[in-house]
């Protein structure tokens, strides 16, 4: 097993040209890590797994692995290895060359070689197909040969930019679990981007949610889907995300829709909010705040239930088929401790 490193950013800003594209970036990532890059498109994750790599410079700001300041090394001297979603694959060499190129760069002795990717190839179970080429592999196969390749040098850094995303549906599931347990096993501290977040909440030790080049919320995935710190957080998360209708905090007590709700804590202080309301905590009752259903989606194992409030529509996610229909009128609950408040200005939590 391999040392890894504890990596982190200080106040990185990159711009192309007039355009800011990462306003200020802080993490701090321990040895050992899973952390995920979570953001939807065009929010900065791949420029800054990048910036890790020593593969792109930036305007301001350090990158430190072990408390070192590496700003200034390329990515040759930062011992990282990043795959790439396009796996990159050598395709006129055999699986066997691919894994062991890397090695052979660094002008490892011949049986070390050997023993390094027969060892690596058999962590990601295609051992059995050294001699192919990559064109005669399937993708997952392909992707898990990128893996080997990486795995092969003993980085002390992981980086994987949405490394799954070319894989269906069924093979992304499977692959996710066993690259959980790969990173486990190398014990390697490991950044991973991806724009999925069921991918994130599954694999990762905690999360780094990236939104319009700034991270809106660092956490464990419990944390960043129990305790959102901001409504841009809570209506990026879940799915479908949250329910956030506008409410008002009078004399202390919180209302939606002219629906008094009950807290279990203290709305803070009267004003304007956004109240948020996971799909799967509401309940259609005969009280709680009047609606009218819109549609019923069957989805199989669960229904959601778009219902219409004052105008907006707000998603409930039931375990069975509602005996509800088009236009009914009916009224929303859900249990105190599951109401989200958030100041509406600021769009912070309270
Ligand atoms: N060379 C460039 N010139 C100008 N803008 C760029 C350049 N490269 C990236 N950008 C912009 O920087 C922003 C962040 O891009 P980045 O690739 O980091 O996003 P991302 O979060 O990885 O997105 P995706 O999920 O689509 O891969 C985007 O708005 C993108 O358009
Ligand atoms: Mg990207």
């Amino acid at each position: 097993m391999t040392e890894s490193a504890s990596v982190s950013l200080e106040g990185i800003v990159k711009r192309h040209g007039a355009v800011t594209v990462l306003h200020g970036v802080d993490l701090a990532i321990a040895p050992g890590e899973f952390f995920a890059l979570l953001g939807p498109s065009g929010s900065g994750k791949t420029t800054t797994l990048r910036i890790l790599a020593g593969l792109e410079p930036h305007d301001e700001g350090r990158v430190t692995m072990d408390g070192i300041d590496v700003t200034q090394r390329g990515p040759g001297d930062r011992d990282v290895a990043m795959v790439f979603q396009s796996y990159a694959l050598y395709p006129h060499m055999s699986v066997y060359d691919n894994i062991a190129f890397p090695l052979r760069m660094v002008a490892m002795p011949r049986a070390e070689v050997d023993a390094a990717v027969r060892d690596a190839a058999v962590r990601v179970r295609i051992d059995h197909l050294l001699d192919r080429r990559p064109g005669q592999l399937s993708g997952g196969q392909q992707q898990r040969c990128a893996l080997a390749r990486a795995i092969v040098r003993k980085p002390r850094l992981f980086l994987l930019d949405e490394p799954l995303s070319n894989l269906d549906a069924k093979l992304r599931m499977e692959t996710r679990v066993e690259l959980r347990k790969l990173q486990r096993s190398l014990g390697v501290t490991t950044v991973y981007v991806t724009h999925d977040q069921e991918e994130a909440m599954t694999m990762a030790d905690r999360i780094a949610v990236f939104l319009d080049g700034r991270i809106a919320q660092v956490g464990t995935p419990h944390e960043i889907f129990e305790r959102p710190a901001s409504t841009p957080v809570a209506a990026f998360i879940g799915s479908p995300p949250m329910n956030l209708l506008p409410g008002e905090v009078h004399r202390g007590r919180l209302s939606v829709a002219g629906t008094p709700l009950e807290l279990a804590r203290h709305p803070g202080p009267d004003g304007p909010v956004t109240v948020g309301v996971r799909p799967g905590a509401l309940v259609l009752s005969d009280h709680g705040i009047p609606g009218q259903i819109y549609l019923v989606e069957d989805l199989g194992e669960t229904s959601i239930v778009d219902v219409q409030v004052e105008g907006q529509l707000v998603k409930i996610r039931t375990p069975h088929r509602p005996g509800v229909h088009e236009s009914e009128a009916v009224h929303l609950s859900c249990a105190g401790s599951a109401v989200h408040v958030f100041d509406r200005n600021s769009g912070l939590r309270r």
